[in-house]
């Protein structure tokens, strides 16, 4: 589609892609073919995908499983229901973590976010095996090779638009929603329509279900099922991703060693939907659509007694609580080890401290990163595909490294 495009050259430089001159020796059983890459712009990007091209990515081993599936019975036959797709990628040299990492992809991706970049950089997944960690990348339920059987609750909305994508993830500084978006300044390329990078990023877009509730049940289902199996891990996960760590946490802590969440979508009570700035009622769990074990414990969310808290201003929005003589906690997830890394210009560092105060009130202590105070400046949204995304990841490792020193 974008092949001919050719990028900025202020862009290759900053990737080092210029000054290299070489040719790969490929040895076809007794015959030697010199393949020519001296033209490093063939291999940027898409254009990658040549057999001419090396991969930058680390090594491992990799297997998949399809984890958590039971039949239900149809008018065709037993259908398979609600199996998370897994693959466990293995460093060649050797697990050297007591711990796995297990990755959850956002909304409208699937686990190759956490592969190579669009502009085909390293991901996280290859920091993470470099770092000796046994990873984990999963889709979940009912999104790409999990897709769900059941046709009728599994409803499907769109991932995102072209225009969705610029606005609230790659230039969110053009339609300058929030004043932190004009210090957005990771996106790799131009972040528009028509710019190799952002086609690549675009293309992986597709469609997730429109149902929650569905949506949520079904790796509440099948995701415990998967951390007996695997053991005791790091769950790591993005945007609206985080509500599986939620329910994990939820439902069977012990097995979470910590839950580090990008730009968390689990504002409690409200979202902001679209671009990201307008506000709606969602979540009305707190933290999920479905139900989550308080203490008192309830038996409808319509028990608990919310009120709103703090000035609502596009560059700090306002956030719901719980208020009144009773304040419930969530012991379970409060348990867990949590915390929110918030890119500096991403319209979450407009709202993310809504999750940490809920955390908060509901018996937790976690933790929250803001890039920004790191000196990790101008990520958007999406900061494990940015320019700086390894800055991120080395942040991610240290943290875990912390907590196992706790352990
Ligand atoms: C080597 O190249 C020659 C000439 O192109 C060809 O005839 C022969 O089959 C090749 N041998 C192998 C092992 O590929
Ligand atoms: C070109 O080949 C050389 C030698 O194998 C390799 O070091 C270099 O990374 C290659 N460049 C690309 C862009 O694949
Ligand atoms: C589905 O499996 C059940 C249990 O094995 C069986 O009783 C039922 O007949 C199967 N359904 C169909 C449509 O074949
Ligand atoms: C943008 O970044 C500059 C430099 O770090 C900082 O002083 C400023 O407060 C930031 N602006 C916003 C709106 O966050
Ligand atoms: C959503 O899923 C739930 C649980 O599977 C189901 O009970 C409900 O009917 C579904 N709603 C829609 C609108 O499909
Ligand atoms: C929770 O309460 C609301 C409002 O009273 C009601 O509409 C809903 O059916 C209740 N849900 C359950 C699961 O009881
Ligand atoms: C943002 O608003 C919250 C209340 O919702 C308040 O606690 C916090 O101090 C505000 N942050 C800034 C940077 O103004
Ligand atoms: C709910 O909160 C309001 C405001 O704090 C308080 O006046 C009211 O008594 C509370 N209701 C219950 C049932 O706790």
């Amino acid at each position: 589609m974008h092949a001919t495009t050719s990028l900025p050259i202020l862009w290759w430089l900053a990737l080092g892609f210029l000054g290299e001159s070489h040719g790969v020796a490929t040895s076809l059983g007794n015959n030697v073919t010199l393949r020519d890459n001296t033209t490093e712009a063939n291999c940027i990007g898409v254009k990658a995908i040549s057999p001419d091209c090396n991969s930058h990515e680390t090594p491992y081993h990799r297997d998949f499983f399809y984890v958590g599936g039971h039949y239900e019975d149809s008018d065709l036959g037993n259908l398979t229901y609600d199996q998370i797709y897994v693959e466990k990628l293995t460093p060649v040299g050797g697990v050297k973590q007591s711990k796995p990492v297990i990755f959850f992809h956002g909304g409208g991706t699937s686990g190759v976010t956490w592969l190579n970049t669009p502009d085909n950089r390293k991901g996280f997944a290859s920091f993470f095996i470099e770092h000796g960690y046994l990873v984990y990348i999963l889709d979940q339920t009912s999104v790409g090779r999990g897709s769900e059987e059941n046709l009728d609750d599994f409803t499907l909305r769109i991932g995102s638009t072209a225009e969705i994508s610029e606005a609230g993830f790659t230039v969110p500084e053009l339609s300058d929603e929030y004043p932190q978006s004009q210090n957005h300044t990771q996106w790799p390329g131009s972040g528009q329509k028509g710019d190799p990078i952002f086609d690549a990023f675009e293309n992986a877009f597709i469609p997730l279900t429109s149902n929650k509730t569905a949506q949520q049940l079904s790796m509440r289902k099948s995701g415990c099922e998967m951390l007996r199996l695997i053991g005791s891990s790091f769950l790591v996960s993005h945007s609206i991703g985080s509500v599986n760590p939620i329910l994990l946490s939820n439902d069977c802590p012990d097995y979470v060693a910590g839950s580090i969440n990008l730009d968390p979508d689990i504002v409690p009570f409200e979202d902001f939907t679209g671009t990201g700035m307008t506000m709606s009622s969602e979540r009305p769990w707190g933290f999920a659509d479905v139900s989550l074990s308080y203490d008192p414990p309830i038996s409808n969310y319509t028990e608990l007694n919310l009120t709103k808290i703090g000035t609502d201003t596009a560059g700090n929005r306002s956030c719901i609580l719980q208020s009144g003589s009773t304040i419930r906690t969530l012991p379970n997830i409060a348990s867990v080890p949590f915390v929110a890394l918030t890119g500096e210009a991403s319209p979450h560092i407009t709202y993310d401290h809504c999750v940490i105060a809920y955390l908060q009130q509901v018996g937790g202590s976690p933790d929250w990163i803001k890039l920004g105070d790191l000196g990790i400046t101008g990520n958007g949204h999406f900061a494990h595909l940015e320019l700086n995304n390894l800055e991120i990841a080395a942040v991610v490792h240290d943290w875990i490294q912390e907590r196992l020193k706790l352990e």
